[in-house]
């Protein structure tokens, strides 16, 4: 059972008999599974992972997102999922990446759909001192768990139970590209310092939107950025 904060939102949460298993072959279709299985209160996140792996990527489909950016990595909603997830296209240039950084209580269902990615996961930083009521970080390294090479058409999973992770295009030769279902939608998320696990909070915004660029005071504000 997976703990997700029940408001617009779906529950996710494991429900043996509701597991359907079919497939997709277009983005159309992967979108359109999405929304019906985000219908109800009560999702199955292994279903989810499932429609995810069964679309095969197919540039022509999602190109009209995938909008890069030179300096960073860029994040391009797809769709709004009737406000209980967000599906977007994200871009790596060569060597871009993230910083580390949690996915506010959220599902995160993250699919090469170009190149190869590199995913780090990392323990939460051990809380260990209180400052005026209020517990900080306790200024160690934030301590690896694993790292994670994914092939195009590969997925992966996180949550916040799961720990912390950074993504990066470890290419200094061919850009990725990703999609990303977060769920429910969040628009801040924390990030962290890998040196002293120092907490940080970070608007997440989009590069772009249904295909179409945004402005650039808004482009410029966004971020979770590589640390
Ligand atoms: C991720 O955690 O899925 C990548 C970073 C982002 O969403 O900006």
């Amino acid at each position: 059972m997976y703990n997700v904060p029940c408001g617009k939102s779906s529950c996710l949460i494991e429900n043996r008999e509701k597991l359907r298993r079919e497939e997709v072959s277009t983005l159309r279709e992967l979108i359109d599974a999405l929304h019906e299985i985000f219908q109800t209160d009560h999702v199955n996140i292994d279903h989810v992972q499932d429609l995810m792996t069964s679309y095969k990527s197919n540039p022509v489909e999602w190109k009209k997102f995938a909008k890069f950016d030179r300096y960073r990595y860029t994040r391009n909603l797809v769709d709004e999922g009737n406000g209980r997830f967000n599906l977007m296209v994200l871009c790596w240039g060569e060597g871009h990446g993230s910083a580390i950084h949690d996915h506010a209580n959220a599902h995160c269902v993250m699919k090469v759909l170009q190149g190869k990615l590199c995913e780090t996961r990392y323990a939460w930083p051990a809380k260990s001192e209180m400052e005026e009521g209020v517990m900080i970080e306790n200024g160690e390294e934030l301590k690896e768990l694993e790292r994670n090479m994914l092939d195009t058409n590969e997925i992966c999973y996180i949550n916040d139970s799961l720990g912390l992770h950074r993504v990066e295009n470890p290419s200094a030769m061919n850009p990725a590209v990703s999609l990303h279902l977060y769920s429910p939608p969040f628009s801040t998320c924390s990030v962290f310092n890998k040196q002293t696990g120092q907490k940080s909070m970070c608007k997440v915004t989009f590069w772009s939107k249904y295909g179409e660029r945004r402005n650039r005071e808004i482009q410029d504000a966004r971020s979770p950025e590589d640390n």
